[in-house]
């Protein structure tokens, strides 16, 4: 359980879950973003683990090595798969972690088991739903990875994903983003896209977050800029907001000490 390679499987819902759970004290459920995987919160499982808490990963459905269930994965879907987790790791409540998808993937979760949210990390993601353009984006870019695969998507993505100076300085860090989109398949992550075409607008939730929320964003990122963080800031009342420098959307990856150090901040004053 403590060894952080290691994978384990259960059978939740309708999908084969593959998820990670190390360390031990009070949860952190992290949620992935798209089209990544759990291995994105590695150094943060480690933080984590040496500083008294626990941390369970999902691969989402999809991703990783979780298949997905059809031709649409919904955040709902997701948040009750991790509910599921929970349910099976015999764990009531948890704060919950979620960057860029995996955000709304948190909303969602919230709103369905409010009781089981300790508090809540909001990191490089935003409320509102997405206009036509964006969702026509989204049905542009499920028709290419259907057809050509993952390549592609990454050529087109990792400038935005990654600051300047992570792309000059870090080049492990770009291999390892690389790598988890590329190996993404191309059927789940189309999957996974569709669920976030479909997303609600979370604006309303904001207003009725009434756990501590931390809510992280790159200084840099143009997918989830500084505005969309903002937006959320003002109507959480319980919120804190960290910008983190010399990052983009990947800010975990980016600056992994920084993000750690937030993480382990917040939780020991919500759990202390
Ligand atoms: C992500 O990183 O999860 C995606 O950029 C989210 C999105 O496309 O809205």
């Amino acid at each position: 359980m403590n060894d952080i390679s290691q994978t384990q499987f259960v059978a939740i819902r309708d999908v084969e879950l593959a998820f990670i759970d190390a360390g031990e004290g009070p949860v952190m459920l992290f949620l992935h973003g798209f089209p990544f995987d759990k291995s994105m919160w590695d150094g943060q499982i480690k933080a984590l683990s040496a500083a008294g808490f626990r941390a369970v990963v999902p691969d989402l459905r999809g991703l990783g090595e979780t298949k997905a269930a059809g031709e649409i994965s919904t955040m709902d879907d997701m948040a009750r798969d991790a509910a599921a987790l929970l349910d099976h790791l015999q764990i009531d409540e948890a704060i919950v972690c979620g960057l860029s998808m995996g955000g709304y993937v948190a909303f969602e979760f919230a709103h369905l088991f409010p009781s089981r949210v300790r508090g809540l990390v909001l990191s490089g993601t935003r409320a509102p739903a997405d206009n036509e353009q964006e969702k026509a984006g989204r049905e542009q870019q499920v028709q290419t990875m259907l057809r050509a695969g993952m390549v592609p998507i990454s050529i087109a993505t990792l400038p935005k994903l990654l600051a300047e100076r992570t792309r000059a300085d870090k080049p492990d860090v770009v291999k390892r983003v690389r790598t988890m989109i590329t190996l993404s398949n191309p059927k789940g992550a189309a999957a996974a896209q569709r669920g976030m075409t479909a997303r609600r607008d979370y604006t309303e939730d904001l207003t009725n977050t009434n756990v501590p929320t931390l809510i992280i964003v790159g200084r840099e990122d143009p997918i989830r800029p500084v505005s969309d963080a903002e937006f959320m800031h003002e109507r959480i009342r319980n919120s804190r907001l960290e910008i983190i420098e010399d990052a983009a959307h990947m800010t975990n990856l980016e600056q992994p000490e920084v993000f750690s150090d937030a993480l382990v901040s917040f939780l020991n004053e919500l759990t202390h």
